[in-house]
């Protein structure tokens, strides 16, 4: 499908490289490769855009990108939730100016040719005179041909020849229900997400959230001596303490755990009491319930964590979920969206501590955030260095890999994907660059089957 160019010759030394745990830094920098990830993956896999809670009335819309293509995502008139490309059909000036409102229609600043909310082309200046055979159905702002929404999540998928999201997103539904589905009510978005530019690479922070977390103890230490986190085991080799489940269709997650006890992701017992199984199974929940944290990254760029801060050192850990999208604005550059939500029953008091706890950790103003962001640059700089490839840099993601480790991987844990028994590995974050290697080879269409 894609001719052979010397993108894809890269792609192929990429793949050999994984084999053996390593990485060329190109993958982090290469404007080629770069620009063939915004052609094979963003206009193939189903993107994270946005969550309902920002769109609740007919009209509202936020805008987001797929890839670098910048989208109106709207609720329409009709109530459904649209994905609109934020281009003027008559010569492409950008149609919707701001980020966030709402509007029954949208006239273009340029000619005034007006749009309605769900797309179509309602009206054009001067038509009688000059268009007097113009079709106005022929020529409505280009849409998404699939959108989805699950618990919430507005995803959409630019292929029409896509599988569906639930197939796409396959066995990894079974811990995304686990992080979404604790109480009946589901999880609340608490107000407006928070967007900044980081200079990285848009796959630092999806990789990291594979399961990097021998970067806890080094990265974040400063956080955990101040003591707003209780990560005791955090990078240590405890076999049932900590897994990391990776090749879950193509998709990964982390997952730190108390057997025998129930942290349930360190919600207090107020809200712990609304916790039931409902849409989960007893095998979920039982996990749920001994889990202090979960991270994980549904391929491409969206990602969760789910996990107990404090806001202050000495103050006990309160729970709270982060959902994070990772925007690419080019090689060396991400633009983060992240949110923040607690379960939907919690007392508005437990929501705003949340929501400060958030705040303090994982936001633009958050103390780990600040931790992550100061050393993911690095990884994109140095593809660019010099006499880095004069050297034939390949950075290192051997940990856990064959025989590097004692411990083997477990074959079969008793959810789905692959399990490394222990934090010390990189299992999830090489299973992120091969399920990329499948959509940059042109192949992974079905990223659950491995002979694909
Ligand atoms: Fe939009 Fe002309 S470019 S009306
Ligand atoms: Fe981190």
């Amino acid at each position: 499908k894609f001719g052979a160019s010397p993108t894809d010759e890269l792609i192929d030394d990429i793949r050999r490289d994984l084999d053996i745990g390593l990485i060329a830094p190109a993958v982090f920098s290469d404007p080629d490769l770069y620009q063939a990830e915004l052609r094979r993956i963003f206009t193939r896999t189903w993107v994270f855009l946005g969550h309902e809670s920002e769109i609740p009335n007919r009209g509202d819309f936020v805008q987001r990108n797929i890839g670098e293509d910048p989208f109106i995502v709207i609720r329409d008139d009709n109530g459904d939730v649209r994905v609109l490309l934020n281009a003027c059909r008559h010569r492409g000036a950008t149609v919707c100016r701001v980020q966030a409102g709402n509007a029954r229609m949208f006239v273009c600043p340029y000619h005034g040719w007006t749009y309605t909310n769900s797309g179509e082309l309602s009206g054009v200046p001067v038509r009688n005179l000059g268009y007097a055979k113009l079709k106005l159905s022929d020529w409505g702002l280009y849409a998404a041909p699939n959108v989805a929404v699950y618990s919430g999540l507005i995803f959409a998928n630019l292929d029409k020849d896509a599988p569906s999201f639930e197939e796409y997103v396959g066995d990894y539904a079974w811990y995304l229900d686990i992080n979404f589905h604790l109480s009946e009510g589901g999880m609340e978005v608490l107000g407006e997400p928070h967007r900044w530019l980081v200079d990285a690479n848009w796959k630092q922070g999806a990789e990291n959230f594979c399961g990097d977390s021998a970067h806890t103890q080094m990265t974040h230490r400063s956080a955990l001596q101040i003591g707003v986190a209780d990560l005791s085991s955090a990078g240590a080799p405890k076999p049932d303490a900590g897994v990391h489940v990776h090749d879950i269709s193509g998709h990964a997650v982390s997952i730190r755990r108390r057997p025998g006890e129930k942290p349930f992701f360190s919600y207090p017992p107020e809200v712990k009491r609304h916790f039931r199984p409902g849409a989960l199974n007893e095998q979920q929940f039982a996990l749920a319930e001994e889990s202090l944290l979960h991270n994980g990254t549904l391929f491409p760029n969206f990602s969760f964590l789910h996990i107990g801060l404090s806001e202050e050192s000495g103050k006990e850990e309160a729970g709270f979920l982060t959902v994070r999208l990772w925007m690419p604005k080019g090689p060396r550059q991400t633009e983060i969206v992240s949110w923040i939500l607690a379960p939907k029953e919690a007392s508005e008091e437990y929501k705003r501590r949340a929501y400060r706890i958030g705040m303090s950790s994982f936001s633009p103003s958050g103390n780990f955030e600040q931790d992550d962001v100061s050393v993911w640059p690095g990884g994109a700089r140095t593809g660019g260095s010099i006499f880095a490839a004069m050297n034939h840099m390949r950075y290192n993601y051997q940990m856990g890999l064959g025989d590097m480790s004692p411990l083997p991987p477990k074959e079969i844990w008793d959810g789905p994907g692959i399990a490394d028994s222990s934090n010390a590995g990189e299992g999830g974050l090489r299973s992120f660059h091969k399920t990329w290697l499948k959509w940059m080879k042109g192949s992974g269409r079905n990223v659950a089957d491995p002979s694909n």
